[in-house]
């Protein structure tokens, strides 16, 4: 190790929304582990994290919500900073860039890279609205999309059809704020210049961090460098963040990303009088955990401006994890598809761990990954109840039955094969667990964790002590065998607290309390050791670690995400009217409009069985204006569908036509007639239907992709 203390931050949320599970799994989870793992082995370390109060995100909600945007941040950041407490997100603080030392410590920060010189003032040209009198981000900048026709676009990204825009691109641009048309107006602001720092950034990262990072975070990083790095505007011109600290720069703010990444350093000296120590000594181990949608910020931007400063350590790995996805559809929390972490807290009393633990289990450490309720129960009823706290019960209740309620003596002299492998196993996985957790892999340390479990209660089986205990009465001695089998099973449980205690640190102070030891035995150090409980010390009555999750309770949280999306929708279906339109622009195409469809994932679209079919009979169906019934040639088979067409085409004109219909559409009788699929037709802006057809002659059944 050639460093002597750790500073371990996790990305700032922003105080606009409470956090959801994804947060959990993507940033907080994996450095709280990390954070408890190191507090374990003893190092010196901090643990720092607090809410992101500025930036277009707060300002956004306060508008929606219709309050200032500092009731919004109190609101949330109060909210927040409870769910991450339930959890047992254990920061050494959890502060708020609203605090007077952060607006000092960035300002600061800013007045130096000023007064080396360093920022490039330069004018353009921004969105303005002459009505409220404000520039307008870009997002504040609604319009509709180029290319879906969502009407309310923002100007830098369709949250609809997911496009990347800039305001110049959106159909009939209108402020957020007023509804009026913005004006470009020309502003000034302060341009951090990235792109002096490109070759030392490629150095740093391309010749030096690429065996340590995580391939995901080189990746994005390299593909950065590679295009080639432009100076950045430093601050924008808003009345809400923190003030630009210059003569004349009224109306002016740093940028969010300028002040957010301070805030490591701000909650530091807030949490600490030491904290140069942790920013400023080069033996500091810096490790900035966030999702993958900061990696520029916390790789490339941030470690520009601490070298431009001077005097920082820089971040020695910056483990970034992808996305979670809920049952099979990402995360949304305009949609309101989320599991939010104070919900859970409500629905799942006294059941952090559980959480912690599915949520370790299935991070999307290397790609992204889904949570499903289905998947949670599973895991805790088969993994944690069954293997988990199976084992840890077992051991506890034939101790006391079978010992007296003491730890029994363990007997070298009769000791076996099987002791002997139980006793490697409990060595190897403290240096499984160990090496895992420093190499960021917090998955296959959980999986060794529960492994050892799992040993245990093989180890438990094969001996049977209960077995064992009928044949007392004739054979006394076999009493030694239940204290060696009920011994090593109860310093398996002791270790098994030790190595559990990052991962699941409720569950570890509960065995504690069983164990009547005090929480200095979760030490790293004790791990891997088989002599933690003493021979003869009572223990209590075992508790119950886990307990199952039932069908009635997966199906509720199904159905309340399925709720809760609706009910978001009909509240957006209901305020779109209140956003007055703006008045139309007579020159602008009309532009097709969007339809309210949820999202779907591939496998959504990957069940229906689209293929191409060849019309061979077409005929009006009796007393049933609309319908026609066609003979289709689907290659493989021959098909009667019938179709609401009969008003677009006549019978005669469409023999031998081309078209692709939904093969497995389950069968459907119209008027006496049973139709097997259905024909797939585009709407017409005058109200038309036309057939989808493939361009060129396509063989009958062959599938659409
Ligand atoms: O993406 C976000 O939620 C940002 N608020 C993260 C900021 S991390 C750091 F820079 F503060
Ligand atoms: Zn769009």
């Amino acid at each position: 190790m050639d460093y002597n203390r750790l500073l371990i931050t996790a990305a700032l949320p922003y105080a606009n929304g409470p956090v959801h599970i994804g947060h959990l799994a993507g940033c907080f989870l994996p450095a709280d582990i990390y954070a408890r793992y190191q507090r374990a082995q003893k190092r010196d370390i901090k643990f720092v994290c607090g809410s992101d109060e500025h930036g277009v995100p707060i300002t956004i909600r306060a508008m929606k919500e219709g309050i200032t945007p500092q009731q919004v941040v109190d609101k949330y950041h109060a909210l927040i900073k409870e769910s991450f407490e339930a959890m047992g997100i254990s920061f050494d603080i959890y502060s708020r860039t609203s605090n007077k030392v952060h607006h000092e410590t960035s300002q600061a920060f800013f007045k130096k890279l000023y007064d080396d010189n360093l920022f490039e003032e330069r004018e353009s040209e921004q969105y303005y609205d002459e009505e409220k009198q404000v520039f307008l981000a870009d997002r504040y900048i609604v319009g509709t999309c180029p290319v879906c026709g969502n009407e309310n676009a923002y100007g830098d990204q369709c949250e609809k059809c997911g496009s990347s825009l800039s305001p110049e691109q959106l159909i009939n641009p209108h402020s957020a704020l007023s509804n009026s048309k913005p004006v470009k107006r020309k502003t000034t602001h302060w341009y951090f210049p990235l792109n002096k720092y490109e070759q030392w950034l490629k150095e740093w990262i391309v010749d030096g961090k690429k065996d340590e990072w995580k391939a995901n975070v080189y990746g994005q990083c390299k593909s950065w460098l590679d295009s080639g790095l432009q100076p950045r505007a430093m601050t924008r011109d808003s009345n809400w963040g923190v003030p630009v600290p210059l003569p004349g720069a009224e109306g002016k703010v740093l940028y969010v990303w300028f002040d957010a990444p301070i805030g490591y350093i701000s909650a530091t000296k807030e949490l600490t009088p030491m904290w140069a120590d942790y920013w400023q000594k080069e033996d500091t181990k810096l490790v900035h955990f966030i999702g993958k949608d900061n990696i520029v910020f916390h790789c490339i931007i941030f470690p520009a401006m601490l070298k431009a400063h001077g005097g920082y350590v820089l971040p020695d790995n910056v483990p970034a994890n992808e996305f979670l996805n809920i049952e099979g559809d990402k995360v949304s929390t305009s949609r309101n598809w989320a599991v939010w972490v104070h919900e859970y807290i409500k629905d799942f009393p006294e059941q952090q761990d559980v959480l912690r633990y599915v949520l370790c289990a299935n991070a999307p450490e290397t790609k992204d990954n889904d949570f499903t309720w289905k998947d949670f129960q599973d895991r805790t009823n088969s993994e944690l109840v069954s293997i988990f706290g199976n084992f840890v019960n077992r051991a506890f209740v034939l101790m006391h039955k079978l010992c007296n309620g003491k730890v029994p003596k363990l007997h070298e002299g009769i000791m076996d094969d099987a002791d002997r492998a139980l006793i490697e196993d409990i060595k190897n996985a403290k240096t499984l667990v160990e090496s895992d957790i420093e190499n960021y892999k917090f998955r296959d340390g959980l999986f060794e964790v529960i492994d050892l479990a799992r040993k245990g209660n093989k180890y438990m089986q094969d001996k049977q002590p209960w077995i064992v205990a009928k044949s007392l009465e004739e054979n006394p001695e076999a009493q030694k065998q239940i204290d060696n089998c009920l011994h090593l099973c109860l310093q398996l449980s002791a270790n098994l607290a030790i190595l559990a205690n990052p991962f699941l640190p409720f569950t570890a102070r509960k065995m504690c309390h069983m164990m009547k030891v005090v929480d200095r035995m979760l030490e790293w150090e004790n791990a891997g050791k088989i002599n933690l409980l003493n021979v003869g010390y009572p223990l209590r009555a075992p508790e119950l670690l886990f307990r199952k999750i039932e069908d009635e309770e997966v199906k509720a949280q199904v159905e309340k995400l399925h709720a809760n999306l609706v009910k978001s929708q009909a509240e957006q279906a209901a305020a779109k009217p209140a956003a007055a339109k703006p008045a139309a622009d007579a020159n602008a195409k009309p532009a097709p409009v969007a339809n309210d469809k949820n999202e779907i994932v591939y496998d959504d679209f990957a069940k229906v069985d689209l293929r191409v079919a060849t019309i061979l009979q077409a005929e009006k169906v009796e007393k049933a204006d609309k319908l026609l019934k066609l003979e289709l040639d689907l290659g493989f088979e021959k098909r009667t569908v019938v179709s609401g067409i009969a008003m677009h085409y006549k019978p005669e004109d469409i023999v031998g036509k081309q078209v692709v219909v939904v093969a497995n559409l389950a069968p459907r009788k119209m008027r006496g007639i049973e139709s097997k699929g259905m024909i797939l037709m585009a709407d017409n802006s005058d109200g038309k239907l036309v057939f989808v057809s493939p361009a060129d002659n396509t063989a009958p059944g062959s599938e659409v992709k």
